[in-house]
């Protein structure tokens, strides 16, 4: 109720508890549309679930919405001129419908500040991401002029407050926020702030009320989620305590820190069966020299051996990586390096992108980007190709095998379901079974991204 105290006035007798304080007032419906990772998709729940519970409900179409919020990402200048071109959009919103509170929140609100509203001046709210505990008082300031607030805390980890969550069958639950690592690429540290860690018991609560709602996936979110600690508690202590959460059937994490693996974490995944065999281990790149340019605290021998590892005590692991290609002083070799590693660990998927130069990052102010437009272009296509190519022949070794599905829906296809496995392959299979089950599906066939297979 601390959203309906806060526009009470702060002068005269405490008024009389109406029926407001109890069941909160009909304020309108809210729209959030999300960009970026996982971390916003987890954070805009959290916003729906304050909103909601100051009496907001959730609107299912943008224009119908009297609160639209975008939650941003500002991890690479694409990401930031696509929320740009859609405020563009929103402006006939706001000509239509001036009452409408439109507001930015997120990483590119707190990269880009009051100079939001230089370019986009009809925007009435800006929120960074650790500002949303007032969100419903903030709109309401929002309605008289603009309302700014992108200040970071050092200990806002939104602890008590319940997400609403969407439809799915996976429940996000966010462990840690912040990152400590300062890659020196990337804006994240600057927008997110500093790390800190969700409680543990906070952690298990929220798992609990997920598998109270019915959901049976978890997973565990953070910049470096594995460098997770809660006083003693580290992170394979952590998995292993959502494990025990009944109802709770997998486990899954992103992203972990390759410098952040431990021999216990490791071990802990190899024995708990509740922890699929799915891991995004972010490269970067495969070679020594820009990995020590980009800050990223490991070196190319040992990625491979934490690989081997890995490997060695999760049968079946299934990997995904991140690369980046064009970073400032990356040479033809550099970049050959990358190739080449990439040959040699064959991920199941990667996500690869071109460098992009951001605002007061250390890549920003110190090294010279060298690596021209055209060959960053060349450069990503060539990887891509390269991955397109082991993505398909590592799905091919699944053909024939039964594996293990949790149903998500209907497919695109009458009469086919699509569905996730343990390792995080996505699976359409021919045949009908409910949302948030588990089914076997043999095999059949497949592409570079996904497996093709009909009811066991
Ligand atoms: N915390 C995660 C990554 C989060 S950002 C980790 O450390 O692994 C997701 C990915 O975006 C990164 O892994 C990186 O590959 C990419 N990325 C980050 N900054 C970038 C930049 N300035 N240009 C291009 N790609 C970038
Ligand atoms: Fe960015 Fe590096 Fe932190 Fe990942 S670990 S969020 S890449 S600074
Ligand atoms: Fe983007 Fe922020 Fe995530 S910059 S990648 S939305 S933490």
């Amino acid at each position: 109720m601390d959203e309906l105290k806060l526009i009470e006035p702060s002068h005269g007798p405490a008024p009389t508890p109406a029926i407001e304080d109890v069941v909160p007032a009909e304020r309108g419906t809210v729209y959030v549309e999300t960009y970026g990772c996982q971390m916003n998709v987890s954070d805009s729940e959290v916003m729906l679930g304050v909103l909601k519970s100051a009496g907001y409900s959730a609107a299912t179409r943008l224009e119908e919405a009297d609160v639209v919020l975008l939650n941003t990402c500002a991890i690479r200048e694409h990401a930031e001129d696509r929320v740009i071109g859609r405020l563009s959009q929103l402006s006939h919103l706001k000509m239509k419908r001036p009452d409408v509170v439109l507001g930015v929140c997120g990483c590119m609100a707190k990269h880009l500040s009051e100079q939001l509203l230089d370019r986009v001046p009809y925007v009435d709210l800006i929120l960074g991401p650790d500002s949303y505990r007032d969100l419903a008082q903030m709109v309401q300031e929002a309605r008289g002029e603009p309302a700014l607030d992108v200040k970071l805390g050092r200990s806002e980890t939104y602890v008590g407050l319940d997400p609403a969550r969407s439809e799915g069958v996976n429940a996000w639950i966010t462990v840690m926020r912040g990152c400590d690592k300062f890659c020196t690429f990337c804006i994240v540290p600057y927008v997110r702030g500093r790390e800190r860690s969700v409680a543990a018991h906070e952690i298990v609560r929220q798992a609990e009320i997920a598998a109270q709602e019915g959901f049976q996936e978890v997973t565990l979110l953070g910049q470096t989620v594995n460098s997770y600690h809660d006083g003693e508690t580290d992170f394979a202590d952590l998995l292993e305590q959502v494990a025990r959460v009944e109802g709770i059937r997998r486990i899954r994490f992103t992203s972990p820190h390759p410098s952040d693996f431990t021999p216990k974490l490791i071990e802990t995944m190899g024995r708990d069966p509740k922890i699929c065999p799915f891991i995004h281990l972010p490269l970067q790149s495969g070679a020594d020299p820009v990995l020590e340019a980009m800050q990223r605290s490991y070196t190319t021998a040992e990625y491979r051996k934490l690989v081997e590892d890995l490997r060695a005590a999760i049968p079946g692991l299934s990997l995904s990586t991140d690369i980046i290609v064009g970073f400032p002083g990356e040479t033809r070799e550099d970049f050959d390096r990358t190739l080449d590693l990439m040959r040699g660990v064959r991920f199941d998927s990667a996500f690869m992108f071109k460098y992009s130069e951001r605002e007061g990052t250390v890549a920003e102010r110190e090294i010279p980007d060298t690596v021209s437009a055209t060959e960053k272009g060349e450069r990503l296509e060539e990887v891509i190709t390269l991955q397109n190519g082991i993505s398909l022949e590592v799905n091919q070794t699944y053909v024939g095998r039964t594996v293990e599905v949790l149903v998500e829906g209907p497919a695109r296809r009458p009469g086919q379901t699509s569905g996730k496995t343990d390792t995080f392959k996505t699976i359409v299979f021919t045949g009908e079974a409910e949302p948030n089950t588990f089914v076997d599906v043999t095999v059949t066939d497949c592409t570079q991204k996904t497996l093709i297979g009909e009811l066991a």
